[in-house]
């Protein structure tokens, strides 16, 4: 068996921090969120992966490398442009050969990984195998409807009105059938190769498409809140580790994992939290649900439920909280200015003043 990995798209979702970073680069609890997907297929016993790269992929290729790192193979697959998930299916033809796989959507987080999955798809082999999770918002989503006896007998993406709350996850386990359904498909409304459409026109040739619900599932929807809440439960399964310096005045608290080069000085740190290598956090408070990229300084400052990227600086800041702050950003007293805020940002950028 083997494994697709799409990592190609746009990511407009994300802005802006796509607008410097792939969207599977994304960092949850300091790792790229691709990265653990690749570890998912390892762990499900995969090793030949494909992964399907569009306008980023120099930055996925540098970050992933040939993949032994994960204990996998990795074959890159361009896409000249995101023209949809059974594009990508398309294009893969001879890297897939005639083997079954899992087509796995690189900025996508599945908590406790597919090893199960693939284990009951191994045994049962239905032509096709989808994952399903219930979803607040359906019409967001490729939608899937049931029968009584749980097959799937309809498939629609993004629809105005859903016939469930069942929403498509991004791992779906195929078998070379999928080859003849996404030549017989035509490009949606959007433009796009649809792979419900794929998995749709299986359905109508009376192929076996059978579905799992699942819950711990996490889909980046440009919403802020969703990306913290899955670094906190990944960082509440991650555990504690000091490997960087803590000074006797410091207080660290629970789960908290210090890497490498990091030094805390005169600090609290309150876990689930990580700290990135090469960090310094002095006079500062660090809570629950917090990452902290490599590179930082955290001077005289509290900060909460957030998530920093990589060389940030935050000096003498009350309070930051529910925040994602990117690359090279700098939050820091606006001195001299009374009542006033300062803000130099980026296009799509989003804040929340308190006062
Ligand atoms: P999506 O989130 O469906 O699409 P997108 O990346 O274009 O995102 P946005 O709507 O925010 O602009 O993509 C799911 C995953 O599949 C993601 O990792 C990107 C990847 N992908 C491809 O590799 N090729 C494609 O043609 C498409 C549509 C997506």
């Amino acid at each position: 068996m083997k494994a697709l990995v799409l990592s190609g798209g746009a990511g407009t979702r994300l802005r802006p921090i796509t607008h410097t970073c792939a969207k599977q680069l994304v960092l949850v609890a300091n790792k790229p969120v691709l990265f653990y997907g690749l570890e998912a297929i390892a762990e499900a016993g995969i090793t030949d992966v494909g992964i399907v790269v569009g306008d980023t992929a120099s930055e996925i290729e540098r970050a992933v490398g040939d993949g032994s790192a994960f204990g996998l193979d990795i074959t890159y697959i361009r896409q000249s442009a995101p023209l949809g998930l059974a594009h990508a299916v398309l294009i893969a033809r001879e890297f897939l050969g005639d083997e079954d796989f899992v087509m796995y959507l690189g900025d996508n987080f599945i908590v406790g990984g597919i090893a199960d999955l693939v284990d009951e798809f191994r045994s049962s082999r239905p032509d096709a195998q989808i994952l399903l999770t219930k979803v607040p918002d359906p019409s967001a989503f490729g939608v899937a409807e049931l029968d009584v006896s749980g097959k799937v007998v309809n498939l629609e993406e993004k629809p105005a009105v859903p016939r469930s709350d069942l929403a498509l996850v991004g791992a779906f386990l195929l078998t070379p059938a999928v080859h003849e359904a996404v030549r017989g498909i035509e490009p949606s409304a959007r433009g796009e190769l649809e792979i419900t459409d794929a998995l749709q026109w299986l359905i109508d040739h009376r192929c076996d498409v059978r579905s799992t619900t699942i819950s711990g599932y996490w889909k980046d929807t440009g919403n802020v809140i969703d990306m913290l809440e899955v670094n906190r439960a990944v960082l509440e399964r991650v555990g504690g580790r000091v490997d960087g310096w803590v000074d006797a005045d410091s207080e660290i608290i629970g789960q908290v994992t210090i890497e490498a080069g990091a030094e805390i000085r005169g600090s609290r740190i309150v876990g689930p939290a990580v700290i990135g290598a090469n960090t310094l956090v002095v006079d500062s408070y660090v809570g629950p649900s917090t990452s902290i990229a490599p590179d930082c300084r955290i001077e005289s400052s509290e900060i909460e439920f957030s998530i920093i990227l990589a060389e940030c600086t935050v000096r003498g800041v009350r309070r930051i909280e529910g925040s994602l702050i990117g690359q090279k950003a700098e939050v820091t007293p606006a001195t001299g200015v009374r009542a006033a805020h300062r803000l130099v940002l980026g296009d799509h950028s989003k804040v929340r003043i308190s006062s």
